[in-house]
């Protein structure tokens, strides 16, 4: 079957991408009607309609593919836009459509009175059983053309009794809990208008009927590739038609279409899977591998690093680093990472934001000397930035105080003690691009983590004509994309990673740029087993970043095994952060043999496939297991959590293997076979609270 079908006579498409299959049809009145999204429902010319409002008059419209605020429609609008003449009405018909490459289905549609064209795209991903779409609105009249509310799209989904909304919610420390609600009517807006993704919820959705499991049961999956505010609508339109929307946020934006100029959306991505949400994700992280990631380092293992944050804080200089940059050589580290502190005034943060050059007090002879030190230990050298912001006790404030986000004479509310530099602005823009490329251009960097500590306020942007000045919720994040994808065009050997004090700005846009992300400001390793589960259940593992830090951790004040530690932090990219001049020579030993048994093994961590087997939200144990597309190799990680004496653990099932493979446990010799350990299953032989165990599972050929 063709991956896009065109039935000519039913005016029907079908996007068939694996699992999913996405219908659209024109009616009678030419709107673009959603017929189905979900499950196979065979080939379009075998396709009928069945039921229910589609044929009664008017309430077609309820599946509007792309709904606007015009005639009869009452739900939320994909577009809002004031045509010319104050004219406070669109209404969309079709008007063509092309298919390029035989997976991206591109229909236009046109208003019935102003020369305003939407055209919608669609490409399918059949691997991966989703499809991306966007939306390229397009003014190809003589007069200019306001837009209010410009969405990616809309899902309409089944007709079902009951839905079930899952998201991913938070606060700074505590990203991407899973959450879950049954929708019963109205509307459930989640949200970003802090100018980034945010902490406090993530752009990835999901519903199903209530009654998916993990491994089992429809789940339709919606995320939006965008790191500025966003939003997302679960609406129940009318007679239980239920629409999820998702786009740029609509609060405090308008666009300013000039004749022959077009606005582009972000990509939505939606995402189906009749095995549950562990199938999902699967899928959903083999898409981001494979078609997200930047192509230069998807396929390389991410690098063990060490980074200096939970150790040094501000209090970083030349000869510190280097001592510390010995160990963590010793421990097989591979790229060693100044954070915060290095550049000029910053030994807090109340000043120095700004002023990107290496601290004369600290680095009397530049960076230098620490960076060739660090290549002296065979390793790469990273640094920390963050270039957004500016401290109003900064050089670069003093000379520019315009150059940050304000509505002239009112108050310029600082989050810790920074401002948000007007990236709209082409001056601001070539400052902050010139310094970042000297930078990697002068010293040898391989590794770059990208910060963004504040929301924005006050979003002003003076200079700039009246009817522009709200598109800098638009403008700012299309600034840093274009910025990274210069310094990534120009440098591509040096690892992006993207941080907002910690998981503030992670989405499917920012993982077109960065190759990883700082997951959470929260080390907890105990903490990080729910964080870390509901990261994966969107994003994958590969870019997961996560750090073994200190003893109390410095936000729980817990103290857990250190190898514990390890073992929650190598679900992901494994990093360090203790202070590895206070470990003791057998702690040093014991950091170097996880670190070595990581480096094997991280290729089923980074690319293979995630089964939450226990979620650490049910109790008494947790347990994650990875296992390489081939199926020759696994890891199990088994965590307790509190335990009561006598209470029963019952046996772990593992899943993914090959039921006749015969796999070997941690070289031990001892085998078992996939059918055994899928069926049977492995003690996880745990005693006590919050103890870890990694279980190596090796086919023999
Ligand atoms: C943020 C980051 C931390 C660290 C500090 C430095 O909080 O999330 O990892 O880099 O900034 O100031």
């Amino acid at each position: 079957m063709a991956t896009i079908e065109f039935s000519s006579r039913e005016k029907l498409w079908s996007i068939n991408a694996g699992a999913l299959q996405y219908l659209l049809k024109v009616a009678d009145d030419g709107s673009l009607i959603n017929v189905h999204c979900g499950g196979r429902v065979g080939p379009a010319e075998t396709f009928r309609l069945e039921g229910h409002f589609p044929f009664e008059p008017g309430l077609h419209l309820l599946r509007e593919e792309y709904s606007t605020f015009g005639g009869l429609r009452f739900m939320e609008p994909c577009l809002k836009a004031e045509l010319p003449g104050g004219i406070r009405d669109c209404v969309l018909k079709y008007v063509g459509h092309s298919i390029t490459d035989s997976r991206e289905l591109a229909v236009t549609l046109g208003d019935i009175g102003y020369s305003l064209q939407v055209e919608l795209h669609y490409r399918a991903y059949p691997e991966y059983n989703l499809i991306s779409r966007w939306a390229i609105i397009r003014n190809a009249g003589q007069e200019a053309v306001t837009l209010e509310e410009a969405l990616s799209g809309a899902v309409s989904l089944p007709r079902r009794s009951t839905w079930r909304l899952g998201y991913l919610a938070g606060h700074w420390a505590g990203e991407t809990r899973v959450v879950e609600e049954e929708l019963k009517a109205g509307k459930k807006v989640l949200e970003s208008r802090r100018g980034t993704t945010s902490h406090q919820l993530n752009p990835a959705l999901f519903l199903d009927s209530g009654d998916a499991v993990e491994e089992d049961g429809e789940v339709w999956g919606c995320l939006l590739a965008w790191s500025g505010n966003w939003k997302a609508v679960a609406e129940y339109a009318s007679h239980d038609q239920l629409r999820l929307y998702m786009g740029v946020n609509d609060f405090d934006f308008s666009w300013h279409l000039a004749p022959g100029e077009s606005f582009t959306t972000p990509k939505m991505v939606v995402a189906y899977s009749s095995e549950g949400f562990g199938g999902l994700s699967r899928s959903l992280h083999r898409f981001e591998r494979r078609e997200v990631l930047p192509k230069n380092h998807a396929d390389k293992p991410r690098p063990v690093i060490y980074n200096t944050w939970e150790t040094l804080y501000f209090n970083v200089n030349e000869e510190n680093l280097k001592t510390l940059a010995e160990r963590a050589a010793e421990i097989g580290v591979e790229i060693f990472v100044v954070d915060d502190g290095w550049f000029r005034g910053r030994n807090d943060d109340r000043a120095g934001l700004g002023d990107w050059e290496p601290d004369p007090s600290k680095f009397p002879r530049g960076l230098g000397p620490v960076i060739e030190h660090v290549k002296s230990l065979g390793m790469k050298f990273g640094i920390w930035v963050e270039p957004e912001n500016v401290n109003p006790n900064s050089d670069l404030y003093r000379r520019h105080p315009d150059w940050v986000y304000h509505f002239p004479g009112r108050p310029r509310s600082e989050m810790r003690n920074q401002l948000v530099l007007n990236l709209c602005r082409s001056d601001v823009r070539e400052y902050v691009f010139g310094w970042l490329d000297r930078l990697l251009t002068e010293n040898d960097i391989g590794f770059v983590k990208w910060d963004m500590n504040r929301n924005f306020s006050e979003p002003g942007w003076p200079d700039a004509p009246r009817e522009r000045q709200r598109e800098i919720w638009v403008r700012h994040v299309l600034a840093i994309y274009d910025i990274l994808d210069e310094l990534r065009r120009r440098h591509p050997d040096v690892v992006f990673e993207g941080c907002s004090g910690g998981g503030g700005r992670v989405d499917l846009g920012a993982m077109e740029r960065y190759d990883q992300f700082w997951t959470s400001d929260n080390t907890d390793a105990l903490d990080r087993l729910y964080i870390q589960e509901g990261y994966t259940m969107a994003y994958c593992p590969k870019t997961m970043g996560a750090w073994v830090t200190g003893v109390p951790n410095f936000l729980t004040n817990r103290s857990l095994s250190l190898e514990f530690r390890f073992h929650s932090a190598m679900m992901g990219a494994l990093g360090v952060s203790v202070n590895l001049l206070e470990l003791s020579k057998q702690e040093i030993e014991e950091a170097k043999m996880h670190i070595e048994f990581y480096k094997k093994v991280r290729h089923i961590v980074q690319d293979g496939d995630l089964y939450r087997l226990r979620s650490p939200r049910c109790g008494g144990l947790a347990a994650f297991q990875y296992v390489t597309p081939d199926k020759a190799e696994s890891l199990l990680f088994l965590f307790s959590l509190q335990q009561g004496f006598g209470e029963r653990i019952a046996n772990v099932t593992l899943r993914g293997l090959d039921p006749d493979f015969i796999y070997e446990l941690d070289s031990s010799g001892q085998t078992l076979t996939g059918a055994l350990l899928m069926n049977y299953g492995i003690d996880p032989a745990l005693r006590g609270d919050y103890k870890s165990r990694i279980i190596h599972f090796k086919a023999k050929r």
